[in-house]
């Protein structure tokens, strides 16, 4: 009897998380853009997909079985925790039960916008950690009309109590609404740093995290993430802007 051959041929496991058919992965192996725990695959590889480290292009392809990545639009009153001691509706909620998942930083009580959820412990981490400068794109309601002057502090860096905040993108989108990027993930951060310039916050939404935003996606409601768009939030952990 011969042994079965171990694991999975690549060139399937590649096709199923969405680099195209399995003869189109097949030359991507074959020109050497795949890499298996670091080292050029050879064509006829087979992979665990649960053990090795699969990569395209340096990029790791990020989903193995069992791992689930949602993007959820926080609705306001929506509390960012796995469970609430209050009673208050926690985002995992609004989430399948199974398998568990677990909110990527969090968003305050009021903001609303989009969240990741997952299960997938290091690219959380990796989100999460500054050190990896993903940037996140506010549009902030304020009180008042924030001045030249005001979104000029907001860009070059507002001292906080906490410390100066690192450079940031700001615009005026209209005379109460700004658009406020920024790659750092301090408590409270947005709200503060408005606050600074004297325009306090009313209605906070999250509309970007990296690469990933949907303007269709409507409050409460949650969809997985798609396989380009992981591959993208993976390209920009690599390569932060
Ligand atoms: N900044 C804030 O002030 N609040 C949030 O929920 C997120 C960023």
């Amino acid at each position: 009897m011969t042994d079965a051959p171990q694991g999975e041929r690549l060139q399937k496991v590649l096709a199923r998380v969405g680099f195209g058919s399995r003869r189109a992965c097949e030359e991507l192996i074959a020109d050497g853009l795949v890499t298996v725990n670091g080292e050029v695959a050879e064509l006829g590889r087979r992979v665990d997909p649960e053990v090795d480290r699969v990569a395209v292009d340096g990029i790791p392809i990020g989903v193995r079985p069992g791992l689930v990545h949602f993007l959820l639009n926080k609705p306001a009153g929506v509390v960012t925790t796995a469970s609430d001691t209050h009673g208050r509706t926690t985002v995992v909620e609004l989430v399948p039960a199974e398998p568990r998942v677990f909110p990527v930083g969090r968003l305050d009580l009021d903001t609303e916008g989009l969240l990741l959820l997952t299960n997938d412990g290091d690219l959380a981490q990796r989100i999460a950690h500054p050190s990896h400068g993903l940037e996140k794109e506010y549009l902030a309601e304020v009180d008042g009309e924030p001045s030249r002057a005001a979104v000029r502090r907001l860009r070059e860096g507002v001292d906080l109590a906490d410390g100066r905040t690192a450079p940031a993108k700001a615009s005026l989108l209209s005379p109460n609404l700004v658009r406020l990027t920024i790659h750092e993930g301090r408590n409270r951060q947005v709200r503060r740093m408005l606050e600074e310039v004297g325009h306090p916050v009313r209605r906070l939404i999250r509309v970007r995290i990296g690469p990933i935003a949907d303007p269709r996606l409507a409050p409460g409601r949650w969809r997985p993430l798609g396989n380009g768009e992981l591959r993208a939030l993976e390209r920009a952990l690599a390569d932060p802007a």
